[in-house]
């Protein structure tokens, strides 16, 4: 095989929110928007790497040469081929161009999505018979080191193990996962994108993650066995944190125990067709989300607020990283225009944006086109 075409998705995500690196629970899906990048073999070491939508080529002039690059686009892409440079050889160079119907920044995983297709594209063009889950990790490591994003798991295998109409319920301690049918009947998902991309997003995220680490340190010094959030209760977290010095820590640490709670009790309800119990703790996510773990912002609590109000929508919360981006609805199907027109209308009034609004279906994860 000389030449190949991948495709792989952005992401939902229903429940468990910043829980995936506290080795809690995650319900992600795929979705219909994805990166597809054509990668073909070359008679040289080079390199080549086209982003398609923004008409720019990196020439990278052998595979002894990988490093971070000035064009921030390129770095998701260096970034996988350099996890493949560690673990096997390549027998030539090859071209890789890229495009992507992904809104950047939107909380949807755009760049999970690049990450995985030239994960899982160069896996196929070279037969290097790697597994899918190795490939996840590589690409999260190519997150981590070349986005300085110190990002969990959930996004990259959303994007590599997603199913058509079907959420799965990843465990990310044991990375066992079970697929659940979504059955939406009556409903739908629709996501509203604030359109704020707030540039602190990365490092406030990176900040989370090492407060739940304080966290755990000091829960350690009475329970030594404690390994992450996963272990604690929140008796033991009332009995080793104190709420008044350390204030942060203890809400932080305070959300991730319930949301690991709440989204094993979310899929319960998944299980038994029970929607609206599910869409109450989206909006107890929300909460918790805005208030303990302080990754809203005033345009997404705009959003919730006006979908709480609504009986039409079931369930609402900001998704994904936090501070800009979309929140996830469940929105009943019959007038749905009129509903997301009123809420559009409520988002214009109070924050003088427009409101871009995208209808979810659930797809396959990365494939060959
Ligand atoms: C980002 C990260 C994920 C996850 C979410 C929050 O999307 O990439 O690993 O932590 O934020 O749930």
């Amino acid at each position: 095989m000389q030449s190949i075409t991948v495709k792989a998705p952005g992401r939902i995500n229903l429940i468990g929110e910043h829980t995936d690196y506290n080795n809690g629970f995650v319900l992600p899906a795929a979705i219909q928007m994805a990166a597809t990048a054509t990668i073909t073999k070359r008679a040289d070491d080079e390199i080549h790497l086209t982003a398609i939508d923004l008409d720019d080529t990196l020439i990278i002039d052998s595979l002894a040469n990988l490093r971070v690059s000035e064009k921030q686009w390129a770095n998701y892409m260096i970034g996988v081929i350099v996890q493949f440079v560690k673990k096997q050889k390549f027998p030539t160079g090859f071209d890789i161009s890229l495009t992507s119907n992904l809104p950047i920044g939107a909380g949807l995983s755009s760049s999970a999505a690049i990450e995985s297709a030239i994960a899982f594209g160069l896996n196929e063009l070279f037969a290097f018979g790697i597994d899918k889950m190795e490939l996840t990790y590589m690409a999260q490591k190519a997150e981590h080191d070349f986005a300085g994003v110190q990002c969990g798991i959930m996004d990259q295998f959303a994007s590599m193990f997603g199913k058509k109409d079907h959420v799965i319920l990843l465990d990310c301690q044991s990375m066992e996962y079970q697929y659940f049918p979504l059955n939406l009947k009556a409903y739908q998902i629709i996501l509203f994108d604030t359109g704020i991309k707030h540039a602190l997003a990365s490092s406030e995220y990176n900040t989370r993650r090492k407060e739940c680490e304080h966290g755990i340190q000091l829960i350690k010094e009475k329970h030594p066995k404690v390994i992450s959030l996963r272990d604690v209760t929140l008796q033991m977290l009332n009995e080793c944190i104190s709420e008044h010095n350390h204030p942060s820590v203890y809400n932080r640490c305070k959300y991730v125990i319930e949301e690991i709670e709440r989204t094993q009790a979310a899929a319960q309800d998944l299980k038994q067709d029970n929607l609206k119990s599910f869409g109450e703790k989206m909006f107890n996510t929300h909460q918790g989300l805005s208030k303990l773990y302080e990754v809203s912002c005033p345009e997404l609590d705009i959003l919730v607020e006006a979908a709480l109000e609504n009986e039409n929508v079931i369930g609402a919360r900001m998704m994904g990283g936090g501070f800009g981006g979309c929140t996830i609805n469940i929105i009943r199907d019959d007038n749905i225009a009129e509903i997301i027109n009123n809420i559009r209308n409520q988002y214009q009034l109070k924050t003088g944006k427009e409101l871009v609004h995208y209808i979810v279906s659930v797809e396959q994860g990365a494939q060959v086109i």
